[in-house]
């Protein structure tokens, strides 16, 4: 127990620093369909989560959220992954494509993605 905490209590706010703090601190970038992309979410957080929700990528569709659906589905350096169980922090020097990415797609000048 250290001065001013109450007796009893073993909260101790220097151990609830935000992993969301450093990362940004740190510049996690990743290379989404030929574009490097800077990461607001921590490391530990599902793929999935930062293509749909910091990229708005609609192409990777969340289904079992374990890894056995493939709903998921992205290429990471070509290689088929589930992006609900690969942690963006593993990423960052890989080249991750989705189905916006692959050649049947194309970016509209607004940036958002329509199928040829
Ligand atoms: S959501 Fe089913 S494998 Fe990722």
């Amino acid at each position: 127990m250290t001065a001013g905490e109450p007796a009893g209590q073993k909260f101790s706010a220097s151990k609830f620093v935000s992993r969301e703090y450093t990362s940004m601190a740190g510049g996690l970038r990743i290379k989404v369909n030929e574009r490097l992309w800077p990461v607001a979410s921590s490391p530990d957080t599902p793929l999935l989560y930062v293509l749909s929700n910091e990229l708005h990528l609609q192409g990777p569709r969340f289904g079992c959220g374990l890894g056995q659906c493939g709903s998921c589905s992205v290429l990471v350096d070509g290689v088929e992954t589930r992006s609900c169980v690969t942690l963006v922090g593993s990423l960052e020097s890989k080249s991750v494509t989705t189905l916006e990415g692959l050649p049947a797609w194309r970016i509209e000048s607004q940036g958002s993605y329509q199928r040829i």
